[in-house]
């Protein structure tokens, strides 16, 4: 099929995948959920889950979209026409609407975060007697708490998010994902100095890197390999629909695999910032959604240059996060151009309104946004993932997605491995981990 909808220029794609898996997945949903689910266990069976169910699936994925040229509704449709198939595309639609709305105001809390740090309000964070009063976690519960001001910065993102999508794949998505990349990656080489050199470091980095098996729980599993998927932008369409996007002369294996490394490497990088410096400085209380938001600004009050890269980290986070909306909102909107005839700017408008609403609640309740980003960023796209796998697998088959994938990479070496991964592994694991979560 060919695929005449707008492409991306080569270096597009890879900056556009690798800016919509970078985000709050790798800096803020990370550290955290590798707080809630007993440190080191969590990181290793999330590394696993990484390499040996994700990137296949990712693989999956973007070639399902480059070979129907299709949103994800439309692709399953392509393929297996007037089937069930299409459900799971629909499952992706409704989880991209869900996932934006909490991730918003996430995203919109980064841009508080920047307005913060730059009228000087982390000034005093570090001291000893802030640190011992909480300080910094009590700023961030007053903001978090602030339901307007919290509402108003969830328009402003989606109102962002729109107005990026409205103009379409190479004149809005490819011009903001080509740049700032290296600036954050440079300031979160700075933050890991900064933690990793603090006095008792080691307490936190051992609690990061040394599975303590007791803390192995079915739920442990789950969240791992649900935060791999999130953090890969997988299992609701995205990389489907910016798949759809892509030449015939990419090469899709090397593409996905780089796009992997850079993102899980990112991910890993947060948790050495964070986990060191929480237990080094003592800080209490600063588990759950709030965690990044709790700590940051102590290390920055803690750190020479703090009030230039302070805000800075929080401009650069916030754009990575918008990279990450632009994909999560341009599923349904290229759902409803392609399946509904809406012209884009609509579609914009209309997903976007619909998200705004949804994330209110997200917005005035920080145990709400738990909950939602636990099922529809973690349950829904393992779901998702499970689906895509057993379609590729064995409704396409993998002789077919191989061809597909053989074009722009002729020289891809790892196809025995890949058909095993996607047709056995990842289906098996998948299921027998979501089916160990609702048993046990
Ligand atoms: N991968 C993005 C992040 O880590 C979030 C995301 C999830 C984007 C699902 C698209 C689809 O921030």
């Amino acid at each position: 099929m060919q695929n005449n909808r707008g492409n991306f220029s080569k270096i597009g794609f890879i900056m556009a995948a690798a800016g919509s898996a970078v985000g709050l997945g790798n800096l803020w949903r990370f550290p955290y959920a590798v707080g809630e689910n007993g440190g080191g266990v969590f990181v290793l069976i999330y590394l696993i889950s990484v390499v040996v169910i994700a990137l296949p699936v990712l693989m999956a994925e973007v070639t399902l979209g480059r070979f129907t040229g299709k949103n994800p509704v439309g692709a399953f449709n392509a393929i297996k026409p007037g089937s069930p198939w299409k459900f799971v595309g629909y499952l992706g639609v409704a989880s991209g609407l869900m996932i934006l709305s909490f991730y918003a105001v996430i995203a919109g809390g980064a841009v508080g975060y920047f307005f913060k740090a730059l009228t000087g309000q982390f000034k005093g964070m570090a001291s000893e007697s802030a640190i011992a009063s909480n300080a910094a976690t009590e700023a961030y519960q007053s903001f978090a708490g602030n339901g307007v001001l919290q509402i108003f910065l969830l328009a402003i993102f989606i109102i962002l998010t729109v107005y990026v999508v409205s103009k379409g794949v190479s004149g809005g998505i490819e011009k903001y994902s080509k740049i700032l990349m290296p600036a954050l990656i440079g300031i979160l080489f700075l933050l890991l100095f900064r933690s990793l050199t603090l006095e008792g470091a080691s307490k936190g980095v051992a609690f990061y890197i040394k599975p303590d098996w007791s803390a192995l729980k079915p739920s442990v599993i789950i969240n791992a390999m649900g935060q791999a998927f999130f953090s890969l932008s997988l299992g609701m369409g995205t990389m489907i629909t910016y798949g759809s996007y892509v030449s015939k002369k990419e090469n899709i294996p090397s593409a996905t695999k780089w796009i992997a490394v850079f993102d899980t490497g990112i991910a890993i990088m947060a948790g050495f910032i964070i986990f060191p410096a929480i237990f080094s400085l003592g800080m209490q209380d600063v588990s759950g959604p709030g965690t990044m938001f709790n700590v940051l600004p102590v290390l920055f009050d803690k750190m020479p240059g703090g009030m230039v890269f302070g805000p800075l980290f929080f401009l650069l986070l916030s754009i990575a996060a918008l990279t990450s909306t632009i994909s999560i909102l341009e599923v349904p909107v290229a759902f409803c151009i392609d399946e509904k005839k809406w012209d884009r700017k609509k579609a914009s408008i209309i997903v976007g309104a619909i998200a705004l609403a949804i994330g209110v609640p997200c917005a005035l309740s920080e145990s709400f946004l738990g909950v939602w980003s636990t099922i529809w960023g973690g349950l829904s796209l393992s779901i998702g993932a499970l689906f895509v796998a057993i379609f590729i697998g064995f409704s396409w088959k993998t002789p077919n997605a191989l061809k597909e994938m053989y074009q722009g990479a002729d020289n891809f070496k790892g196809a025995k491995v890949w058909s095993f991964a996607i047709k056995y592994i990842a289906p098996v694991f998948i299921l027998a981990i979501l089916l160990s979560s609702f048993l046990l």
